[in-house]
């Protein structure tokens, strides 16, 4: 992730999300979250506009070093990246996994978050 890229809240596809920090940016690329966002609060548009907002009491953000391993269940969480600030790449290794085999991120998620797609 370069400078001025970031990832939008969102709640990820796959059930169980693991990340390792390889190398943090100079400033900004900060993990932002809010715990245990259940399926009845997706439709809880005043909260989620607060969030979106970046307004929430409930958004949490983690201090995240190289080596840092962070075991997330993004699917039930809303989180997002905010911009990297400078030029040192922010690099993040992510394994992602699903309660089925040979699931994968769709297209569109694919282009979002990796600017290409997987070859099928
Ligand atoms: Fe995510």
């Amino acid at each position: 992730m370069r400078e001025g890229q970031n990832h939008g809240w969102h709640f990820d596809e796959s059930e169980v999300t693991i990340t390792l920090m390889l190398q943090c940016p100079g400033d900004g690329g900060q993990f932002e979250f809010v715990h245990g966002t259940s399926d009845a609060d997706r439709e809880n548009y005043d909260a989620i506009t607060e969030i979106l907002d970046g307004t929430s009491p409930a958004i949490q953000s983690l201090e995240v070093h190289p080596g840092t391993l962070i075991l997330f269940a993004g699917y039930y969480s809303i989180h997002r990246v905010t911009p990297v600030v400078g030029k040192k790449t922010r690099y993040l290794a992510t394994l992602c996994f699903k309660d089925e085999p040979g699931v994968s991120n769709s297209s569109e998620v694919q282009q979002l978050f990796y600017g290409r797609t997987a070859a099928t």
